[in-house]
């Protein structure tokens, strides 16, 4: 079976056949059923990210028309994240610069404390999204006994702003995002800078969660890649391996600002792109013997975490929560938490695999 359409192909048991194809057949293509633009080289995929009248948000909506006016919606409008312009130019080096500050040492260590706390007492799915954040969060200063309320109010920010969220999830997200910006408040940071620190745990939860699951199923099939008491270094490359070759953040999109050529195609103002990272880590052009999981690979290009204006602040610390979470796993109760891979979360864009509860 292969995949319904790209955004169905996020969450297919294999994808990259059918970006192949796409990559071959239509580098740039509308695809009328999704009302998208599709980008699917690599070629394609970073014209889409630098292009400069290519925005993360459409123009006529810069929050969504369910969270206007909402606490939810406030902080949507000040993550950089989703703004673009002066903006986004004056506040993104403030976010570099927190996420820059923690050494990967610190990463390691939070992530280790973070699986120790979590590992006996939460399942494999609630695993996955609860180490991210919760390492996150350490990083960040928040107590202990803080802990569990944060990566649920996380959870529930993350689920308030997603395209699909009910009235009662809205409702719970802002409940959370009060108690979030509270947070950051108390550290005497200002209202911009408070909503940026929540985007740190928000960004790390469902892109974590995805890397440290898929490179799970990643060493299930091939468990030779790491022997016993294998080094920091060796599970990092596993990890970046995995990021380049299943990578958790499939696709991103971007809204035209003005009509627009891109790859020959015309994209009219206020049309939609719907950009295959995903397609473009396998792409030849990209990488040598792109379909092949080399862990030792000499050079390893990849488009996971974006590239350009937007590219991701978190990627070394992603890598390193994930590497360093999964050592310390493996090396206490080895990696039986993880029953078998039923599938993947429903979602439009990340690719996070789910398991069955250990009988
Ligand atoms: C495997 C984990 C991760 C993946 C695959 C990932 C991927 C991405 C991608 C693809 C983007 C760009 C989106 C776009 O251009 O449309 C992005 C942006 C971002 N990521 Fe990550 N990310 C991960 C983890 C993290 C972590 C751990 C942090 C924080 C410590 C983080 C913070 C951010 C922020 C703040 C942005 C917005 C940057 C901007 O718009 O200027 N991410 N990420």
């Amino acid at each position: 079976m292969i995949p319904r359409d790209p955004v169905a192909a996020a969450t297919h048991a294999d994808p990259y056949p059918y970006y192949a194809r796409l990559r071959r057949e239509s580098p740039v293509g509308y695809d009328s059923g999704l009302g998208l633009w599709v980008a699917a080289t690599a070629d394609a995929v970073q014209a889409a990210l630098a292009h400069p009248a290519l925005r993360v948000r459409p123009a006529a909506e810069p929050v969504p028309k369910a969270l206007v006016g909402t606490p939810v919606g406030e902080v949507f409008a000040r993550l950089v994240r989703m703004n673009d312009g002066e903006f986004h130019a004056r506040h993104r080096p403030d976010v570099q610069r927190a996420a820059a500050r923690f050494t990967l040492a610190d990463v390691a260590g939070a992530a280790e404390e973070a699986v120790r706390d979590l590992a006996p007492r939460v399942n494999a799915n609630a695993f996955l999204s609860a180490v991210p954040v919760q390492s996150i969060a350490r990083l960040l200063g928040v107590p202990p006994a803080s802990l569990d309320r944060t990566v649920a109010c996380v959870e529930a920010f993350v689920q308030g702003i997603g395209a699909n969220a009910s009235g009662q999830m809205i409702a719970l997200a802002n409940d959370a995002v009060a108690e979030l910006v509270a947070q950051g408040e108390a550290q005497g940071l200002d209202p911009v800078r408070s909503a940026n620190r929540i985007a740190l745990m928000q960004q790390s939860l469902d892109a974590t969660a995805g890397l440290i699951g898929n490179t799970v199923l990643s060493l299930r099939r091939r468990p030779e890649v790491l022997a016993p008491g294998a080094r920091p270094e060796e599970w990092r490359a596993v990890v970046s391996e995995v990021a380049r070759w299943d990578p958790p953040v499939q696709n991103t999109r971007r809204f035209a600002a003005t009509d627009l050529v891109l790859a020959g195609e015309t994209i009219t103002q206020g049309q939609g792109v719907l950009v295959l990272l995903a397609s473009a880590n396998r792409d030849p052009g990209l990488n040598n013997d792109p379909d092949a999981f080399d862990a030792h690979r000499a050079v390893r290009r990849g488009l996971g975490f974006g590239a350009g204006a937007h590219a991701c602040p978190g990627e070394s610390i992603a890598v390193e929560i994930a590497a360093a979470a999964l050592r310390t796993l493996v090396a206490s109760a080895g990696l039986g938490l993880f029953a078998e891979h039923t599938g993947y979360r429903p979602l439009p864009n990340a690719r996070i695999p789910t398991f069955s509860a250990v009988s």
